[in-house]
């Protein structure tokens, strides 16, 4: 199964969690403010926080782009200091009719005094383990 990894940060938690995924299933981490060209794959892990209450706008917009014949599953994993989903970035998702899988990896991400420290090393090792268990699911065609 060919897989990527994306991720749109802000203050480098996803990008840690990206590329601990990347280098564990043996594929790359493609930084969202690179503007990258995902290659084709049957499943994109898309690692990101929660910023004012919703997903980042730039990563909304980015994977509008995306369609399924590019990407042929998507699993997402978040990280904020309410355990929040990515409600808006997963309908955007679907809009695009790529399959996403109902799993989210939540966990705890520090901002300024809350939850300092998060994510931390089990917390981003979870979160590996979460994608190696994707990886072994089949894609639905
Ligand atoms: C500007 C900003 C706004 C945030 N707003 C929220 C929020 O509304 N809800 C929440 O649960 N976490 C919020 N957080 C916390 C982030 O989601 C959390 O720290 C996450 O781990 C950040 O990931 P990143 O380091 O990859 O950017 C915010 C963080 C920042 C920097």
């Amino acid at each position: 199964m060919k897989t990527q990894v994306l991720y749109a940060t802000m203050t480098g938690h996803s990008k840690k969690i990206a590329h601990a995924i990347a280098e564990r299933l043996g594929s790359q981490a493609y930084d969202l403010k690179q503007n990258p060209t995902i290659p084709d794959c049957d499943l994109l892990f898309i690692v990101s926080g929660i910023y004012g209450g919703d997903s980042k706008p730039e990563l909304i917009s980015f994977v509008k782009s995306l369609s399924p014949t590019q990407v042929r599953k998507v699993a997402l994993i978040t990280s904020s200091t309410r355990n929040s989903a990515q409600g808006s970035l997963r309908q955007a998702l679907r809009d695009t009719g790529i399959q996403v899988a109902t799993e989210e990896y939540l966990c705890q991400g520090g901002f300024l005094f809350k939850a300092m420290g998060h994510p931390n090393k089990d917390e981003i090792e979870d979160a590996v383990t979460f994608a190696q268990n994707l990886v072994k699911e089949p894609v639905l065609s």
